[in-house]
């Protein structure tokens, strides 16, 4: 149930007796990890209250179109764009109705036409409700438009009768809801991102480190989010918020990043991208204080740091691993040296002697790597790269 992980759900609760049910669904959506907000309709808050919704959900309950205090926290407009999926459970005979023939005559219905994410239903009503023709034309038009239907059962229902009609069980239609992220690239996936620079501190106010804004390796965080994946971003001293829906871990030296990313290998992850501009050495001693101009000269003598992503591609859980090179000549030369050397399955090489892109530019051009092939990226956003070099791992991981 990988799939549901940080996927918001908006869940339409409407008029019916499984109603009761829906309070059920939204702590075991939680459970398997999705972000649940609450919608509900005026027939739905006569069998079961908001306040019971909104103390499990942990979030207010959204229940008309018109109400500024609702508006002001989350307007329908942004709920709508929130959701990656809206889920009605239980969808009523009369739900169903107003929404195969596109009406927006209150919150549900309204954010329904204003979404852009898939929606489904999950119907629960009366067998002979069930059965009429109007309600099987409705669940036609429905099914045209590209709303996906979850069951419903059959067996004795709640007026006493028995047959077609009933709610599915809240297992059910989680199981049925993980099914509609399958489409995406890197959906149940665990994807790790190194970013930014490393800081190797010489005294307590002085230290080594390079132009790495984190952009880069923030952009690739958000594309993998997007792509489904659950994202673990290992960020050197930056400052970028966070994306959201990525777990984020602050790191300073190299070795702090060294043994954050050796921690996420260990309890398991499927790809990891080590796009962090990673100091190669570090001071030997670091100064208790203050270091004094006191002579003409100072030495410093450096020692290796580890070498994070050669580590990770020799690790006996060595996930789908791949690195980026940062040069100023003989770019692809040596980018296919370091895809050799340190072992991995591919790498993203940038000419970073020119400011238009690579460190701290907005843009960024890349040529992959990979054991047989290579693709170049031309000039683009680091936002767009990083979907379009997300892409390129989703296929190459998968082959
Ligand atoms: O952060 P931005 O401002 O957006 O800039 C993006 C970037 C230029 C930093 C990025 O696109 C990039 O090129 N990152 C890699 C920078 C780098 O250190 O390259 P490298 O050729 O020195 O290292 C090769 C690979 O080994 C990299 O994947 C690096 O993360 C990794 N490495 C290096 C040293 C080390 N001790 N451990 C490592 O894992």
């Amino acid at each position: 149930m990988h799939r549901l992980v940080n996927k918001r759900i908006l869940l339409g609760v409407t008029g019916g007796i499984a109603a009761y049910k829906a309070a059920d669904l939204v702590r075991r959506l939680q459970d398997v990890g999705a972000q649940v907000r609450v919608v509900m309709t005026q027939g739905a808050c006569e069998f079961i209250t908001p306040l019971t919704m909104q103390a499990l959900s942990g979030h207010p309950v959204h229940t008309t179109l018109l109400d500024p205090t609702a508006e002001a926290a989350m307007g329908h407009i942004e709920l709508a764009r929130w959701a990656d999926l809206v889920l009605i459970a239980p969808a009523s005979a009369n739900f169903m109705a107003r929404l195969a023939h596109g009406h927006g005559n209150d919150l549900l219905a309204t954010l329904c036409l204003a979404t852009g994410a898939p929606i489904a239903i999950a119907p629960a009503m009366n067998q002979q409700m069930w059965a009429d023709t109007s309600t099987q034309k409705n669940l036609l038009i429905l099914q045209e438009k590209g709303i996906k239907v979850f069951g419903p059962g059959s067996g004795s229902q709640a007026c006493g009768e028995v047959g077609s009609g009933r709610m599915l069980e809240p297992l059910e239609i989680i199981q049925h809801a993980a099914e509609v992220f399958d489409y995406q690239l890197l959906t149940g996936k665990h994807v790790v991102i190194t970013a930014g620079p490393t800081r190797e501190a010489i005294d307590p106010v002085r230290y080594i480190t390079n132009k790495s804004s984190g952009k880069m390796g923030f952009a690739l965080a958000e594309a993998a989010a997007e792509a489904g994946a659950r994202v673990t971003l290992i960020a050197g001293p930056v400052n970028l918020p966070t994306p959201s829906r990525v777990d984020r871990v602050d790191v300073s030296r190299a070795v702090d990043m060294f043994e954050a990313c050796m921690k996420t290998v260990e309890e398991g992850c499927d790809v990891f991208i080590a796009t962090a501009a990673v100091a190669d050495y570090r001071p030997t001693v670091t100064a208790d204080h203050k270091i004094k101009k006191s002579t003409e000269e100072i030495h410093l003598t450096l020692v290796k740091n580890p070498d994070i992503v050669a580590s990770v591609a020799e690790h006996n859980k060595r996930p789908f691993t791949v690195g980026f090179a940062a040069e100023t000549r003989d770019v692809v030369a040596y980018a296919q040296a370091k895809l050799v050397n340190k072992k991995l399955d591919m790498i993203a090489t940038n000419d970073v002697s020119g400011s238009n892109v690579g460190f701290n530019s907005d843009n960024n051009a890349l040529t992959v790597i990979w054991p047989g092939g290579h693709k170049v990226l031309p000039l683009a956003s680091k936002a767009q790269i990083a979907k379009q070099l997300i892409e390129l791992i989703a296929i190459r991981y998968k082959d």
